[in-house]
């Protein structure tokens, strides 16, 4: 899923290539407001690389409870942020090519609010230093 089609056939084509699409037939998606539901099957993990630290926490709210909807219990989300020490002033619109920062402490609170367990698994190796965290479903007694 991406909400740049074009971003989709440059990926099919030339990350994925003819072969690999023929063999999986992976569903691409053009959509810019999470709505997950529109995907045919329940997906188990889920990666989002680079995407936390281009949206403001609203649209990072938004994207975790439409997936926790979605993601069946047994399932993980990987996301990567970028993280502060205190919370900053991000700016109020996404942007591709601005960063956006946000603290543990701010990760761990919107996780948890829309349903998650949030684990923190830190540096992984990220050119500019992007932490990784690491998200399961809570289940439904205790969301
Ligand atoms: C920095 S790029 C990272 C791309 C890829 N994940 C990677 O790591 O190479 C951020 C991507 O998020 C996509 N994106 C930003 N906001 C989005 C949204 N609301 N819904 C879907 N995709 C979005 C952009 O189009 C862009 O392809």
């Amino acid at each position: 899923m991406d909400k740049e089609p074009e971003l989709l056939r440059i990926g099919a084509e030339h990350e994925l290539g003819a072969e690999l699409m023929a063999a999986k037939r992976p569903t691409l998606l053009a959509l810019a407001d999470f709505e997950f539901e529109r995907l045919q099957a329940r997906s188990d993990i889920a990666w989002a690389h680079s995407l936390f630290t281009h949206l403001p926490m609203e649209h990072i709210q938004r994207c975790l409870t439409n997936l926790r909807r979605a993601m069946p219990r047994g399932g993980v989300l990987y996301a990567t942020f970028g993280e502060c020490d205190e919370p900053k002033d991000n700016p109020a619109e996404p942007h591709d090519h601005r960063l956006f920062e946000f603290t543990r402490a701010e990760m761990t609170e919107v996780g948890c609010a829309t349903g998650w367990c949030v684990e923190h698994l830190g540096k992984w190796g990220h050119p500019r230093g992007h932490r990784m965290l690491k998200f399961t479903p809570k289940s439904r007694r205790t969301a």
